[in-house]
Formats: C-alpha cells, sequence, structure tokens
C-alpha cells in the first residue's frame, strides 16, 4: 500500500514503521511515529508541536495513539460538517483504556455513560439538541449577565487589595463553575466535591492516568456519577425551578423518547464538566496570552471596545479545546490519504487555528484580527458547542473586570503545568501581581460603576477602533488638507488595498466620517486621507478642518474596503470629480505599478482646489487627463465611454451628478463595468410591511429558521445561535458572505457581480433575501 501521507513532500522517511488502522497496514513517517499528545511538547503548545504535520503530513497515523491525526483547518471543517462519515460517537470514549481493577470500581458505582449531545449519533441528535438549544440563545443567555458580573466583582473584591494571586484558584475556577451551576439548575453546594470529581472526569477520559492512578480517577469518576444521579432526583421533586437540567424534565415529559433518564444522568455529568472547564481553562489561557503580550493588554485596557475580538482571538490563538475524536463510519478520504472505515481520527483544532492558509500571519496575536471567530475551538456545524455564547459572555465580564480593576496586572514569574491530555488545555495556576496602592478604584471609585456592555453572541468588526496620532497636516489644495497618520505603538497598520477606507471619530462631537485613503499602501506605517471642508458643513469636515493638528489622537475604525480594484481586469479607467480622487488616486498607483493598462480622468472646478495634482502628473504622465470647468474643459462622459469594452473596468468617486451621467454613459456596457464607491447604502433597511417571511434551511448545522418579515438572515442566524461574520451590516463590504445551496435569492447588495449573482452560490446575510419558492438552503 502507498504512503498514506500523499500530501507529504518528505515521505522520503527512512524510517517505515509500520502500523495498523482499522486492520489495515499503514506506512508511518518518523515524525508519526513520534507523535505523542501527552508529552510536553504537546501540553505545552499543539499546534507548534504539529507544525510540521499541518505543513507536510497534514494527516498522519499515530501508531502511539491508534489514531489517525488531522491538523489542517479545511480538512477539520469538513470533517465536523459530516457527521455522518465521521461520527461523533467516541468524543467521550476513554482515550487510555482503563484496566480491570479501574473497570470494576466503576461498575460499583454503577458508571453507565451513555450518550449526550457530544456524542451522539443521528438521528438521535438533532431532535434532542433542537428541543434542548432555546436557554442558549443569545436572548436567553441575557438574564444570566447580572450573576456572572456580580460574582466576577465578589471575587476580585477578595484579592483586590493583595498585590498577588492564583487567577485560576482565586477566581477563574470557581466562578464558572457557579456560572455552569446556576445556569445547569444545580445547588451549589459540594462546589469542592464537583471541583475534584470534574478534574478526575478529564483525567479518565481524555487523560493517560498511570495504572496506579486509575483507581483513585475511578473511586472520584464514580462519586461524581451517584452525587450526579442524586441531584438530579432531587431536581425532579421541583422540575419547575430555574435551570437547563429543569428545562430538559420538561421537556422529557411531552418528548419521552427524544430526553430519556439516561440521558439526563449523563448530561448532567457532562453538563457540569462542558459547561465549566472549557470556560474556565479558556480564560486561564486568555488572561496568560493578553498578560504575555503587554502591547495587547494596554490596549484592552484603554478601549474595552476592543474585548470582544480579544476574546475570539484568544480562543483562536489559545483556546481551551485543543482537539475532539471522531470515527470513520466508512471508508473515505481526508486531503487525498485514504482513511479506512473505523478508522478513529484525532482532529487538532488548536492546529487548524494556527493554519496560514486560513489566518494570515497565523502565529501573530492581533487582537484586531477580523476573521478570528472563524476560530474551530467551539467545533462547527450541528455539534458546535451549544454554550459558546455564555463563554463568550464570561470572558468578556473577567476582562472587562480585570482591565478596569487590575490594569497594573503583571505575570509572576513561574513555570505553567498543565493536566496531561489530549483535548482540553489550561494552565492549572496562573499566578500574577500587582502594586496596590496603584488600584485605579482607590483614586476613582467611580470606575467601579462603569459597564462595557457585553457582546452576546460572535462579535462585529464593525466596533473595533484603533488608536493614532496626527503625524502632519498639509494643505492639499484650496480647503483640502491632508492628514497622516501614524499608529500609537510603532506597529504596522494592517495591510490595505486601494478603494479602502477607515472611519474618524470626530472628537467628542459623537460624529464619525468615512475617508478613503490616499497614501502608499506599501507603506504599513502611515495612513494617509484628504479632507474637503465641505461649505455648509457643520460637522464631520469642519471638525477635522477646525479641530486636527499635528500630535492630535484619533480614534479610527478600518480600514476596510467596499470599493474593490479588480487587478485581474486587463484595463481601467478611472474617473474622479474634486475630492473623489481620494481612492481613486490609490487605484491607479496600483494599476500603474501591477502593469494594468489603464488611463485616469480627473474633473475640478479650478486648478487650485485640485487635491493631488502634481503628484498626480508626476506619477502618470499621459495617462492622466485633468478637466478644469473654470477653464472650460469638460469630460464628454459619452465620447470616453462610446465604446463598450468587455475587458476594461470602469472605476468612479466623485459627485452624485457625475455618477448619474457615467451610469448613463455605461449604459451600453456589461452590467458590471462601472464600479463607483459607496459609503452608505439603506439596503439592509427592512420595512416589514413589504417584506415576504422566508425558511432557511442549514445544511452543516441540521437546523431549519423561520425568517420574520421584520428580521434580517443574518440576525435570524444569530438568534439561532449560528455564527456569521458582519461588519457595514448595509450589504456594502462582503464580510457576512454565506453559501447557497439552493434557493432564488433577492439580492440587495453592492458587492457581487451579476455573473455572481447568475451563479447563486452566495448571498450577503445583511440584506438579501429569499424570493420564489421562500425556502433556501444554506451551507452553515
Ligand atoms: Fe457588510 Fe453584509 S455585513 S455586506
Amino acid at each position: 500500500m502507498s504512503s498514506p501521507t500523499q500530501s507529504s513532500p518528505s515521505t522520503g522517511c527512512p524510517v517505515a514503521h509500520h502500523a495498523a488502522s482499522a486492520g489495515r497496514p499503514v506506512h508511518v513517517s518518523a515524525r508519526a511515529a513520534e507523535f505523542d499528545p501527552f508529552g510536553d511538547g504537546y501540553q505545552q503548545d499543539p499546534p507548534e508541536y504539529v507544525r510540521w504535520a499541518r505543513e507536510q503530513e497534514p494527516v498522519f497515523y499515530s501508531p502511539k495513539l491508534g489514531y489517525w491525526v488531522v491538523t489542517r483547518y479545511d480538512d477539520i471543517k469538513a470533517i465536523f460538517r459530516d457527521n455522518i462519515t465521521f461520527s461523533p460517537s467516541i468524543a467521550l470514549e476513554k482515550i487510555t483504556p482503563t484496566g480491570p481493577e479501574a473497570n470494576a470500581v466503576l461498575e460499583s458505582y454503577g458508571y453507565a455513560m451513555n450518550r449526550t449531545l457530544v456524542n451522539e449519533d443521528e438521528p438521535a441528535h438533532m431532535p434532542r439538541r433542537r428541543l434542548l438549544m432555546e436557554p442558549f440563545t443569545p436572548e436567553a443567555l441575557k438574564q444570566h449577565e447580572p450573576m456572572v458580573r456580580r460574582l466576577t466583582r465578589e471575587y476580585v473584591d477578595r484579592f483586590i487589595n493583595d498585590g498577588r494571586a492564583d487567577l485560576v484558584d482565586q477566581i477563574l475556577w470557581e466562578v464558572p463553575l457557579t456560572v455552569a451551576l446556576h445556569f445547569l439548575g444545580v445547588p451549589e453546594e459540594d462546589m469542592d466535591l464537583l471541583r475534584q470529581y470534574s478534574i478526575a472526569h478529564t483525567v479518565n477520559t481524555w487523560g493517560r492516568p498511570k495504572p496506579e492512578e486509575q483507581v483513585a480517577v475511578a473511586h472520584a469518576v464514580g462519586n461524581f456519577w451517584q452525587l450526579a444521579g442524586k441531584i438530579l432526583e432531587k431536581m425532579r421533586q421541583d422540575p419547575d425551578q430555574p435551570g437547563w437540567m429543569q428545562y430538559g424534565l420538561r421537556k422529557q415529559k411531552t418528548h419521552p423518547d427524544v430526553v430519556t433518564d439516561s440521558y439526563l444522568h449523563s448530561m448532567m455529568m457532562a453538563g457540569i464538566v462542558a459547561a465549566h472547564e472549557t470556560t474556565a481553562n479558556a480564560s486561564a489561557n486568555a488572561m496568560k496570552l493578553l498578560l504575555q503580550h503587554p502591547d495587547a493588554w494596554r490596549e484592552i485596557c484603554e478601549d474595552p471596545s476592543l474585548i470582544p475580538n480579544a476574546v475570539e482571538e484568544c480562543l483562536r490563538h489559545n483556546g481551551s479545546v485543543a482537539a475532539w475524536r471522531r470515527l470513520a463510519t466508512r471508508d473515505t478520504e481526508i486531503a487525498g490519504v485514504p482513511i479506512p472505515a473505523g478508522s478513529k481520527l484525532l482532529i487538532v483544532s488548536a492546529s487548524a487555528n494556527h493554519d496560514e492558509r486560513h489566518f494570515a500571519d497565523a502565529d501573530l496575536f492581533d487582537i484586531r484580527r477580523e476573521n478570528a471567530s472563524d476560530q474551530l475551538t467551539f467545533g462547527y456545524g450541528s455539534h458546535q458547542c451549544m454554550g459558546k455564547n455564555l463563554a463568550r459572555m464570561e470572558m468578556q465580564i473577567f476582562l472587562e473586570e480585570f482591565t478596569r480593576r487590575l490594569p497594573h496586572m503583571r505575570l509572576a514569574d513561574q513555570v505553567f503545568t498543565y493536566v496531561p491530555n489530549t483535548s482540553f488545555r489550561g494552565p492549572e495556576h496562573l499566578w500574577v501581581e500587582w502594586d496596590p496602592s496603584q488600584n485605579p478604584e482607590r483614586a476613582r471609585p467611580e470606575i467601579l460603576h462603569l459597564r462595557q456592555p457585553v457582546r452576546v453572541g460572535e462579535p462585529s468588526t464593525h466596533a473595533m477602533t484603533r488608536s493614532v496620532e496626527v503625524e502632519r497636516v498639509d494643505a492639499a489644495a484650496e480647503g483640502i488638507v491632508r492628514i497622516t497618520l501614524r499608529s500609537l505603538d510603532g506597529k504596522p497598520f494592517p495591510r490595505w488595498t486601494p478603494g479602502a477606507h477607515i472611519d474618524v471619530e470626530c472628537g467628542d462631537t459623537g460624529l464619525s466620517r468615512q475617508y478613503s485613503l490616499c497614501g502608499d499602501p506599501d507603506d504599513r506605517h502611515h495612513l494617509q486621507i484628504a479632507v474637503l471642508r465641505e461649505p455648509e458643513s457643520r460637522g464631520g469636515s469642519a471638525w477635522v478642518h477646525g479641530a486636527v493638528q499635528v500630535g492630535l489622537r484619533l480614534r479610527i475604525r478600518g480600514p476596510r474596503t467596499h470599493f474593490r480594484f479588480d487587478e485581474s481586469a486587463r484595463r481601467a479607467i478611472f474617473v474622479a470629480g474634486g475630492i473623489g480622487i481620494t481612492p481613486i488616486s490609490a487605484m491607479a498607483r496600483r494599476a500603474r505599478d501591477i502593469g494594468i493598462d489603464y488611463e485616469l480622468h480627473y474633473s475640478g472646478r479650478s486648478r487650485a482646489c485640485m487635491a493631488l495634482l502634481a503628484e498626480l502628473q508626476a506619477l502618470h504622465g499621459e495617462r492622466l487627463r485633468v478637466y478644469v470647468s473654470e477653464e472650460g474643459v469638460r469630460n464628454d462622459f459619452a465620447a470616453l465611454l462610446a465604446q463598450a469594452d468587455g475587458d476594461t473596468q470602469v472605476y468612479a468617486c466623485g459627485p452624485q451628478r457625475m455618477l448619474d451621467a457615467l451610469k448613463e454613459a455605461c449604459a451600453h456596457w456589461p452590467e458590471d463595468a462601472l464600479r463607483v464607491e459607496h459609503f452608505h447604502s439603506t439596503l439592509a433597511t427592512l420595512d416589514p410591511t413589504k417584506e415576504q417571511p422566508f425558511v432557511v434551511e442549514l445544511k452543516d448545522s441540521g437546523m431549519v429558521i423561520n425568517v420574520p418579515a421584520d428580521q434580517t438572515l443574518l440576525a435570524a442566524l444569530r438568534a439561532a445561535n449560528i455564527d456569521v461574520q458582519s461588519d457595514c451590516e448595509e450589504g456594502l463590504c462582503g464580510s457576512c458572505e454565506v453559501a447557497v445551496l439552493a434557493g432564488d435569492i433577492d439580492h440587495r447588495d453592492l458587492v457581487l457581480t451579476r455573473a455572481e449573482r447568475e451563479a447563486n452560490t452566495k448571498m450577503m446575510s445583511c440584506c438579501s433575501r429569499a424570493c420564489g419558492q421562500r425556502k433556501i438552503v444554506l451551507a452553515l
């Protein structure tokens, strides 16, 4: 049999170990033979430990573990998506089989852990998940926020004046445990016992206890099982109490075949672990990561609106679930590697989260990363973590409390240790220290009452700001200033493409204005905008002209690109009117740099009021045509665009009447030939009296969602706990795109081309809706 590692360029390994997967022999490379998820390398840093695999041998067989190991983002997402071929049934199976003595101990307690939502196959899984989902929706979770805030504050109160704390022992374990107990409806008593039991459960299921430890672990797990049973019995006496378990008991009355006794007992135990341990570990990982990156820590202390995205980036960079398991139910292939039926898979989501193919600069910790929430720490599809939004809420509240009350906290010297296991990761202790005399609340007790709104659900990039400083202010033309901004920490700005803009917050006015970038995209340390003082302005441009000076600090959002330049076009015609030259100048510069045939047409009232003129002349020479109305020269669009050309794109920015004239002149051109800058749109504004409800089937998640007339598809998806990114929420940016598998779409965005609309394979969920049969199927 050929090597199973076809995608590996390094299959010429001198060591051809032989092993067996599902009874068939496979070749094993030397690195695969060494793979040990219980060793220190994996425990300290799973994505780093399997970097070689991600790069050279993305799917390999581990003889030590007896599992196939999968390491790349797309492969892992595809496995999560297909829970028929890749059954979750082994997700809670003991990764290290226990010996007869430990098994006898477990049996003596009547231990009978059975299927829960985590490891349930279809067709049993989805009806149960649907039936029990409601308490996890963002709407239902809001009621828990005051309790999480109160607990967090009380726990911080206990050590705020000590100057030193182990955050794991003193808050990050117990608060998520208490929240989990509240959420489940379990009384708070026996917390210490539950804590010990839940560690034992982790070791029992995902760890490698030594033979002499196995018996002790088995006793703890047996006790945990019995305690879970007793608590459940107590709940049965009063099932109308609040709590997810009571909710399950009530549902059992109407759906006894879906919510069975065996399920409830297993879920009672697994639920405590799932709801608390993952959040405790994720919070400890997040704090460790942030304190190891003092710039990021300082930024979220100064601007707490960055916290929701910082949480996503922490979950991506160092989440609490490193790997999950699946069982191949038929002969299949992953990344071209044949996988026999019966094979067990370890899917290393921590590795997927560091896959360069999906996350640019994947090892970089970037709290403004736009696609951080694509992380697979919560899994994906029909088995995605139901409690993900409760975890997000807790993490946001912890970070908010710490950044507000202990911004001067730093990591103490320590060696981090982890409970050895394949899946759940978090440091056992996290020692931090600070100078209590510097606690901000001593001087400003009012900070105790500040609140940052929690974002229950996936964050929007819309709210992410960054602080910059004005480095230069130059007169660019009559009534136009050119402003050069630099980042405060000297770090490069994110890459931007021609046509991008930034939102500038206008001091304390509450206004923000969008300005296109007109500098050089290759200068990563500066951003440039040009701002015209609008004659009638009482707002943004008047503020910029009056208040902006060298040294002023500003807050901006972006850069973001809604006005995209198609670099594959053979030819481009750029048309700018007045201050509309700003995005167009960046595009023309790019066309010049990459050798696209182009011409640049620039119109203005007088030369004195035309920004960037000298620079454009120097850069574009003959390709620049200037039209000055005071000199009696106007651009004749009808003549310019007389000859339609399928290989040419026309890009335009300027006054509305210029854009209208261009549209008319382009009427005989292919529909997508003219592209204009849009800053605002009303496309996502719904008028419920004119809209129709529709139904969405989600293929990957196995759900059916009704979208009412007064709700966008994006809002309906989020209400159902489905993560979809968004930015503009106006149909301009393309970030809320979802893949369409079936159904007719009423496209209302300004992103897709006509050809893309006709292909009917994607839609913008913030504004577009179903038409025709009013039923669509999405790959979500
Ligand atoms: Fe920007 Fe939908 S969020 S197009």
